[in-house]
């Protein structure tokens, strides 16, 4: 049998979706599944951009033959060698032995340490080098740290197909739905391509921008990416979007309140002071609860607001570890240019506050932390409420860019 779907008159998606897996990379929660696309040109040439993991290897084998319908299969071209997409690669070049390999030369080493044979198939391409597999050429640009340091998109001069890679894809399965303008991609997707940017490429923003400024020199018709819908229109949308990501921007002026509590007294000053800033008029106000929000959902919704609030208690004289957990990944994901409040919560000796307000300032790059702290002693009272008001009028103004 076979599962394939025509993306023009020539090509054909021939990848595979996955429900079953629960943690992508072995980190990240992937409730809604994920794609891995692989396409399939004929040409006078037949073209395999990318295979898929090794989890749907069987299926992705019988969609390539269906598609080559006897045919051979003359060149593999790999636009990333991670296994989520390289990893069908040796099943590909035992049952194609004619097929020859196109990428980079990072790429072919990386192969070969995966164990895979590829002597004497290998062909090296560098940036900007084209080829013509008969009606269709192309041109190969690198794009290293979208987000290996071996990647590389390839794009098709004669019809605006940009094979992105990485690049504009998305957590979350197809479910038969492969083009953008199948699904309500801003009501149903962008929670899932927004956190699968954030976690896997958003260290890498300046590598973005580098990628955007060679993309908006070439005449893009489509966007076929390794995970996620392909994109054949409202190209604004997305680009607007990684242009935000990538350049450290929040999409939205918000507010999100992050908070570790461990019996509940730190949650409560939480709620109160999300109640008073929208008694203010910023009803943009998100509440977390860190220990039970995996960290990707986190690390999403901080790339997406203007403002966050960090509430925890102190946990043997430091930061909760769940919050400090957040806080490095934040760290280790670049993030940077955001409006922060610190609430913090001790019985007898509150450190939390000092330490993630130095870590921001120490530790990370244009955090701004505002001075109307918040500092609770076991349970919240009456000599809370003026804090609580004055970090809440602190963060309204700021929203509003009250100096
Ligand atoms: Fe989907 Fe970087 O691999």
């Amino acid at each position: 049998m076979y599962c394939v779907r025509k993306v023009t008159d020539d090509l054909y998606w021939v990848g595979g979706n996955d429900h079953r897996l629960e943690l992508f990379e072995n980190i990240h929660p992937i409730p809604r599944g994920v794609s891995y696309n692989s396409y399939l040109l004929l040409d006078e040439k037949t073209v395999l951009f990318d295979t898929v993991d090794w989890s749907i290897c069987r299926e992705f084998l019988q969609n390539v033959e269906h598609v080559l319908d006897g045919r051979d299969l003359d060149y593999v071209v790999i636009n990333h060698m991670e296994p989520d997409h390289g990893g069908s690669l040796e099943e590909i070049l035992i049952r194609y032995p004619n097929a020859q390999v196109i990428s980079t030369e990072k790429s072919f080493m990386i192969m070969r340490q995966f164990g895979f044979n590829v002597d004497d198939r290998d062909l090296e391409v560098q940036e900007g080098d084209t080829m013509s597999f008969g009606e269709h050429n192309v041109v190969f640009v690198e794009a290293p740290m979208v987000h290996w340091p071996e990647a590389m998109v390839t794009f098709d001069t004669t019809n605006g197909v940009l094979f992105s890679a990485d690049a504009f894809g998305s957590f979350g399965a197809l479910d038969g739905k492969l083009f953008n303008d199948e699904v309500n991609f801003d009501r149903d997707w962008i929670d899932d391509a927004r956190r699968y940017y954030t976690n896997i490429v958003g260290k890498y923003g300046p590598f973005v921008q580098n990628l955007l400024k060679k993309a908006s020199t070439i005449d893009i018709k489509m966007i076929c990416p390794l995970h996620g819908p392909v994109w054949r229109n409202d190209f604004g949308y997305l680009l607007d979007k990684y242009d935000k990501w990538s350049r450290y921007e929040p999409e939205e002026k918000g507010v999100m309140i992050a908070y570790a509590s461990m019996y509940g007294n730190t949650e409560y000053a939480a709620q109160a002071l999300a109640t008073k800033i929208v008694e203010r008029g910023v009803t943009n106000v998100h509440v977390y609860d860190v220990s039970n929000t995996h960290v990707s959902y986190l690390i999403s919704e901080t790339f997406r607001l203007s403002h966050v609030v960090l509430s925890s208690c102190t946990y043997n004289l430091g930061i909760y570890p769940v919050m400090h957990n957040y806080l490095m990944d934040m760290k280790a994901l670049n993030l940077q240019n955001r409006t922060f409040g610190i609430l913090e919560n001790g019985s007898w000796a509150p450190k939390a506050g000092d330490l993630m307000e130095e870590f921001l300032d120490e530790e990370m790059t244009l955090m701004d932390v505002l001075s109307e702290r918040v500092t609770v002693s076991s349970s919240l009272n009456e000599m809370n409420e003026s804090e609580l008001d004055n970090l809440a009028d602190a963060i309204v103004d700021s929203i509003n860019g009250v100096e």
